[in-house]
């Protein structure tokens, strides 16, 4: 993998452009073993929530690429769109190039413009984490029916609405259908296997680009990572699929404005990976 072959180095993840071979013009991405947290006290905390790199953590980028692995390939068995070619390393991935969804600033030369940086879509079974620090007055764990939500990736994450990605010339109205209906697809997909191994998936997150070759078409690219999935063995809904189970697991405080949530039958990543490897 020579270093001219570089396209990006993510956090974690690294992507290499082909040039020869059966797979020439695709791309490789790698998923390595660093990781991001914080330090305290000069001792390093892993915590994927955080974007600085603060280490490696041996064998996390196998893991990693198994499990997106093997949902990549669910979605093709259900013939659900996305960059995945195929798997043939364990920490590789061979991939259609795509165009992160993403849009330069419009006016560069004005201290202050940023880019619109990779969009990322959240997906909802039940109401925890931002929805709820947003909206307080929803029931905690309350049924979502898979709300889609567009964020801007960055320093800080903002949520961006429908309406201002038509307006700004982000995505066209017809793309936002389609990338919304696209993540509700892999959402239920996904949410499926889980409920499969008597787990349930609470909320996730995915980024989609615009394949470099063929219709451009808006599909599933970059991973589908168990960082991202929040996980719970506590599921217990009601008639209308909220969770009846939120006054014995889910904690809340506010302090200084701040509201925390967490959710006590949350299951760490760690412990359910495993499950699809
Ligand atoms: N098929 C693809 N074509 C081009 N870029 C991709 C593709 N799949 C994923 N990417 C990009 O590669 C990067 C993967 O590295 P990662 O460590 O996740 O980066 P980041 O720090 O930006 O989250 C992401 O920015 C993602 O948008
Ligand atoms: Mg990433």
């Amino acid at each position: 993998m020579a270093e001219q072959d570089l396209v990006y180095r993510g956090k974690s993840k690294d992507v290499y452009r082909i040039t020869e071979g059966p797979y020439a013009g695709k791309y490789r991405l790698v998923f390595t073993d660093r990781a991001t947290g914080y330090r305290e006290n000069g001792t390093v905390v892993f915590d994927p929530g955080y974007d600085t790199v603060v280490g490696e953590i041996p064998g996390k980028g196998a893991i990693a690429c198994r499990f997106a692995t093997h949902f990549f390939r669910l979605l093709r068995e259900k013939g659900v769109p996305s960059h995945y070619i195929d798997t043939l390393k364990e920490n590789e991935m061979i991939v259609e190039p795509a165009i992160p969804l993403s849009m330069p600033a419009g006016s560069p030369e004005l201290p202050g413009a940023a880019p619109l940086m990779n969009l990322e879509f959240t997906w909802r079974n039940n109401a925890t984490g931002s929805f709820w620090r947003r909206y307080p007055f929803v029931k905690p764990c309350k049924n979502l029916h898979r709300v889609v939500e567009a964020w801007t990736k960055g320093d800080s994450d903002i949520l961006i609405t429908f309406d201002a990605l038509e307006e700004t010339g982000a995505l066209s109205r017809d793309e936002i259908a389609w990338s919304v209906d696209l993540v509700k697809d892999i959402a239920e997909i996904v949410s499926e296997e889980f409920t499969s191994k008597n787990l349930h998936v609470i909320d996730g997150k995915f980024e989609l680009g615009r394949l470099k070759n063929g219709d451009g078409r808006i599909v599933l690219i970059d991973e589908i990572s168990p960082d991202v999935l929040r996980v719970c063995n506590g599921y217990s809904p009601d008639g209308s699929g909220n969770c009846t189970a939120h006054e014995q697991c889910t904690v809340t405080a506010v302090s200084d404005g701040k509201r925390t949530i967490k959710n006590k039958k949350q299951v760490p990543a760690s412990d359910f990976v495993s499950i699809f490897l």
